[in-house]
């Protein structure tokens, strides 16, 4: 599965920007509030707008503090998967559990620094898995390879029937780093640049997904 972040798109053109991937998986869109990362993007209103105009499944990724009080407000606007940063949440299981209950899909993040073990019991009340490959906050960095052993340790425990999560990167993902990771045993690749760089985002997508497939 293929994400475009909407974060590399033009604000000013939201709805040409979103029918210009069509085609794509998920729509990932960053919110971030200037306390947890240093920058600020979108909220809710805009998340709203965007929902009212797209087919595509919406993949809302909070980088925010407090996610214990907004979360649940993404999942009732309608979007597909909410995924809040687990260095953030003060009780993710119950995050999760109102995120299921609006009917969304639940997603926990980690940060390249933050270790997965502690957290893998947790992730019984997670969808998805969100590993972050690059320190969150701005797009157009550089892929950290590191993170993908936490993507293998999380993998194995798929296959071992001992978690049920779908596993995401996101993070300077493009045509040079996309197969290490889909080797890795990356389900949904989240891509900024690599897509609104591009002359045709729904190309690059289709580019993407091919290149992940091999
Ligand atoms: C970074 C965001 C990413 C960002 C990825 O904090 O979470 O979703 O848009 O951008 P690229 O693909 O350019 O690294
Ligand atoms: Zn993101």
């Amino acid at each position: 599965m293929i994400a475009p972040s909407i974060l590399a798109a033009d604000f000013a053109r939201l709805a040409e920007e979103t029918a210009a991937v069509r085609g794509a998986d998920w729509l990932h869109v960053d919110v971030m509030d200037g306390h947890f990362v240093p920058n600020l993007t979108i909220g809710l209103p805009v998340v709203q707008a965007l929902l009212s105009n797209t087919d595509i499944p919406v993949d809302c990724h909070l980088m925010i503090e407090d996610p214990d009080r907004w979360a649940v407000g993404y999942a009732e606007a309608g979007a597909h998967n909410v995924t809040v940063h687990v260095e953030a949440a003060g009780d993710p299981s119950k995050i999760a559990k109102d995120i299921r209950a609006a009917g969304a899909r639940a997603g926990l993040s980690i940060k390249p620094g933050t270790p997965l073990e502690p957290y893998v019991e947790l992730l019984a009340h997670f969808d998805t898995l969100l590993v972050m490959s690059v320190e969150p906050g701005f797009g157009g960095q550089e892929f950290i390879p590191d993170v993908l052993d936490k993507v293998r340790a999380a993998k194995r425990l798929v296959a071992a029937g001992e978690l049920s999560v779908l596993v995401e990167i996101d993070g300077g993902i493009n045509a040079e780093t996309i197969e290490r990771a889909a080797q890795a045993g990356v389900d949904c690749f989240v891509a900024g640049s690599a897509v609104y760089g591009a002359d045709d985002p729904a190309e690059a997508v289709r580019q993407l997904r091919a290149m992940a497939d091999t």
